[in-house]
């Protein structure tokens, strides 16, 4: 476009010399007139799932993660992680990190935290808040749970995952985060997904796939070999936190 062809957009001056011309047809003159009639309010509507799409650019969070081998990827980031978990992770308050053998760290952005981690959640549909578990932790499951991520007549996931002040047994492998943050992590419907079919949900990741097309488990004496009723007792068992007991680790 030439120069003066931008002249020809700018406003041009009215014949009185005061008000600029903008050359609006009569619609848009119309509705600027029936805008101008309400309390304008709409101007200053916090947009949370925009406000986290802008601070990820202003931030560069991109500059690491999407980039760097290992990251997670922001754009699908809200299915995956809890608002009230993200706010303190940003806030810089999750101790120990979740991934110590990444090289890099996660800087924190305290100012922006919480709006920023409930933009996130938003983004997909979530609410600012996770909605609580219907009923507190079943015992019973938890424990099954507890049996299925274990060793013995379980599936051994303490192989590449730690349990509180334990290391999981074969780190070299690929190894997967604490599971006792876990649970405060996840969103619910994301942790079932990614126990059916891990791989569906990252093709590079190197956890293993436990159960088949149809939702069955190899461990067919446990909640009737259903993998879902399965992963229900995993879940329940995570949910536990720094509470868990410690899993057959050999
Ligand atoms: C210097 C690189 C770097 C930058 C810049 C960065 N991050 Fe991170 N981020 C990390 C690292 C490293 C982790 C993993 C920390 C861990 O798990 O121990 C992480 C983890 C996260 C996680 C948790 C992901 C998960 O699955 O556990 C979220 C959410 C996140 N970052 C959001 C952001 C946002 C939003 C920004 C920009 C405001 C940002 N990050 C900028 C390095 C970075
Ligand atoms: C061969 C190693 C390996 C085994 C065995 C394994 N995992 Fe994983 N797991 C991983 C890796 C790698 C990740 C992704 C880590 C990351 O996000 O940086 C992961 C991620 C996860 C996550 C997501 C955690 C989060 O907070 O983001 C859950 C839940 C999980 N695994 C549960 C299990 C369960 C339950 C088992 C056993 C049935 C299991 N894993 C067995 C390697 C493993």
């Amino acid at each position: 476009m030439t120069v003066d062809k931008w002249k020809e957009r700018l406003p041009r001056r009215r014949a009185d010399g005061k008000s600029p011309h903008f050359g609006f047809a009569p619609a848009q003159r119309a509705a600027l007139r029936a805008f101008a009639a309400t309390d304008r309010q709409s101007l200053q509507r916090h947009e949370p799932a925009e406000f986290a799409r802008r601070q990820i650019r202003v931030l560069n969070c991109n500059a690491c993660h999407g980039e760097l081998d290992g990251f997670a990827k922001l754009d699908l980031i809200g299915l995956k992680l809890r608002p009230e978990w993200m706010q303190l992770l940003l806030a810089g308050y999750i101790k120990p990190r979740p991934r110590p053998w990444l090289p890099h760290r996660m800087p924190a952005f305290p100012a922006r935290a919480k709006p920023l981690a409930q933009g996130l959640a938003q983004a997909h549909g979530y609410a600012p808040r996770t909605v609580p578990e219907p009923a507190a932790v079943n015992a019973k499951l938890a424990e099954v749970g507890r049996q299925l991520v274990g060793v013995d007549g379980g599936f051994s996931c303490i192989a590449c995952h730690g349990v509180k002040n334990r290391e999981p047994l074969q780190v070299f492998e690929a190894q997967g985060i604490n599971f006792a943050q876990v649970g405060a992590r996840l969103q619910p419907e994301f942790f079932l997904r990614w126990m059916l079919d891990p791989l569906r949900v990252d093709p590079q990741t190197r956890m293993p796939t436990y159960f088949d097309k149809d939702a069955r488990s190899v461990l067919v004496d446990v909640l009737e070999g259903d993998a879902k009723k399965q992963i229900e007792a995993i879940r329940q068992y995570l949910l536990l936190g720094n509470k868990m007991k410690i899993p057959v680790m050999q």
